[in-house]
């Protein structure tokens, strides 16, 4: 057995059944299933296994091996750019991989994937939206309904058309590292808000084509958010990847729905997390992906593994890449040994281990989504030079940020700032700094520190603009002289470094020492002081909130941080709402649904906002 498929695998798949010279499958009057059904005929299992075959694009071993093995996909993981970073850079690496896809024996063309969670943020020059938390503050379907759709034109300017969100993980535990890619911890409001930037994301490429412009990737099936701290499987975390614990009932009533409205709304991908039900990998369970996603909720898109999650599971790689494909898995996101796991599929099928059945099935959701997306078919991929970083989505973006700033204190309506106000100290590290105030997945996975995105706007430099008359005073230590006389208003941006994933798992999220120094030099530097965090999620500020006069959660607001200042100044209104509920210590850790561990009250109860 072995002996022959080291020479299946050494073949490749230059060899098949025949093919005529214009395949119907090429031809797009007819219909998708029809399309599907001739390509399948010709494939060899190779070229199906090929296809569920996910790589990250550094570990090609050499480009000529997506033609060889007609590989399925292609990713960029996080800060896996083209040296180029440009538009131009990413068009012509996406295009060099897509076509030498085109040149394999049946043509498929490969699916290029990114994480685009907050605008198409690998690329500098990009529009980064807030991070999800703060779309979820704004409540606004319509909002993110149209910034989904603004960034499905970024990334097809770049030539991407596969994109690995909307998060519909629901946290329980703010020391989670990644609160900040949901939407919140409400099932309502991911449903939806996830529906919207679903239906945004896959828009139409036009009405002549009806094909769907960047596929859609809700993610993580299921119950991410709920994990328990210290239960992580990777030994450098202690929540991300760990163990959420198994409860039928909260499966179907709470975990659920949302993805039932995800499938309803016509989501053809799904990513497994890295979580585990209870001592089960998710990518694992039969029953979760086979019965519960694909019979009970009726998916009939295709289900894709998380970033070597399926060499996660239990055993060899060898009995791992069975478990994972007979559970339902249907593109493997590998992401490395490529050739190991082509091998070991293809061997675990012809040893019956596997049903061809299983392939097929495979093969059939993947290449049915690659025809919804026009793969194809000629003249989709327009991609537009103007998209990335424009006027237009920009604004759009300073909009999102102004309705996501939630106002947690006004004591004696300090905000909005008035006309009259005669001078504004501001201080904190966040205050001008755009890598900051993006937060992680901005160009590197761990994010980037300073003002290096071409075109964005700190929010020192957007409070400058809105200031009108004000004199504005910055020191980002808030070392003011103290021979002046003090400020009438002193601004202090404060909170979280960038981070990502288990990497920003944290025992006490909380303000450092440091910040709480500037925080102080800058009371006594001023009348009053307004304290605008920027965070990817709540933090323990039970006992600081009581000596600041004002405080705003601006969360990760990205590159357009004239948003913020709008609202500080009264130009646009406070409407943003807590997505989930502030704890008021740890003890109260985890919240689920709504109640704490304790059972003590939270600082704020989800939904918590003032209004002025
Ligand atoms: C994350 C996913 C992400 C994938 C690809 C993983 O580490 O868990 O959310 O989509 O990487 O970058």
């Amino acid at each position: 057995m072995l002996i022959t498929s080291s020479i299946i695998f050494l073949w490749g798949t230059e060899d098949g059944p025949k093919v005529p010279k214009n395949p119907p499958y090429l031809n797009s009057s007819i219909s998708i299933s029809e399309r599907v059904n001739n390509l399948m005929s010709y494939m060899t299992l190779e070229e199906k296994i090929g296809q569920m075959t996910l790589i990250e694009k550094n570990s090609l071993l050499e480009t000529k091996d997506i033609k060889k093995y007609a590989l399925g996909a292609l990713l960029s993981g996080a800060g896996a750019n083209p040296e180029n970073n440009t538009r131009e850079g990413w068009v012509e690496m996406v295009d060099s991989f897509v076509s030498e896809s085109k040149k394999s024996r049946l043509g498929i063309p490969l699916l290029y994937g990114v994480d685009a969670i907050h605008g198409h943020s690998n690329v500098p020059g990009a529009t980064v939206f807030p991070h999800a938390i703060g779309l979820g503050a704004s409540g606004d379907a319509e909002l993110v309904r149209k910034i989904a759709r603004a960034t499905a034109e970024e990334l097809v300017a770049t030539g991407v058309r596969w994109n690995y969100s909307p998060t519909y993980d629901m946290p329980e535990d703010i020391r989670w590292g990644r609160v900040y890619e949901t939407f919140s911890d409400d099932p309502i409001m991911v449903s939806k808000l996830g529906a919207a930037y679903i239906q945004g994301l896959q828009g139409e490429m036009g009405s002549s084509t009806g094909t769907i412009s960047v596929l859609a990737t809700p993610k993580h099936f299921i119950g991410a958010g709920g994990t328990l701290w210290e239960t992580s499987t990777n030994e450098s975390y202690s929540l991300d990847q760990g163990r959420t614990p198994i409860n039928e009932a909260k499966l179907r009533n709470h975990y659920l729905p949302p993805f039932q409205k995800a499938v309803e709304s016509g989501a053809l991908s799904i990513m497994v997390g890295l979580n585990s039900w209870g001592d089960t990998k998710i990518a694992a369970s039969e029953y979760l992906i086979q019965q519960v996603l694909k019979e009970d909720l009726g998916f009939t898109g295709f289900v894709v593994s998380d970033w070597h999650g399926v060499y996660d599971i239990p055993g060899t790689d060898y009995e791992s890449t069975i478990t994972a494909i007979n559970a339902g898995v249907d593109m493997v996101m590998a992401p490395f040994e490529y050739k190991n796991f082509i091998k070991d599929a293809s061997e675990a099928v012809r040893s019956g281990q596997i049903p061809e059945t299983r392939i097929d099935d495979a093969a059939r959701r993947i290449l049915t989504a690659k025809f919804k997306l026009g793969l194809f078919d000629q003249n989709t991929d327009q991609q537009s030079d103007t998209a990335l970083g424009s006027t237009k989505n920009r604004l759009l973006a300073r909009t999102a940020v102004a309705q996501s700033q939630v106002l947690l204190k006004n004591d004696s309506g300090i905000l909005p700032i008035r006309n009259e106000v005669g001078t504004i100290r501001i201080s904190g590290k966040a205050a001008d700094n755009i890598g900051k105030q993006s937060g992680g997945w901005t160009v590197e996975w761990q994010g980037i520190d300073g003002n290096e995105l071409p075109g964005a706007t700190s929010i020192l430099t957007g409070i400058r603009k809105a200031a009108g008359n004000t004199e504005i005073q910055f020191d980002e230590n808030a070392n003011f002289s103290s021979s002046s006389p003090k400020a009438d208003i002193g601004i202090a941006v404060v909170g979280e470094n960038p981070y990502a994933e288990g990497v920003g798992d944290n025992d006490n999220p909380s303000l450092s020492e440091e910040d709480l120094l500037i925080i102080e030099k800058l009371k006594s530097a001023s009348e009053k002081v307004v304290v605008i965090l920027i965070t990817g999620r709540p933090l323990i500020i039970t006992d600081e909130i009581n000596n600041w006069n004002a405080a705003v959660v601006a969360w990760l607001p990205g590159s357009e941080g004239g948003g913020v200042a709008d609202v500080l100044f009264g130009h646009k209104p406070f409407t943003a709402k807590l997505p989930l509920p502030w704890p008021a210590h740890l003890e109260q850790l985890p919240i689920a649904q709504g109640r704490t561990a304790d059972n003590t009250p939270p600082l704020f109860p989800r939904y918590f906002g003032l209004t002025n």
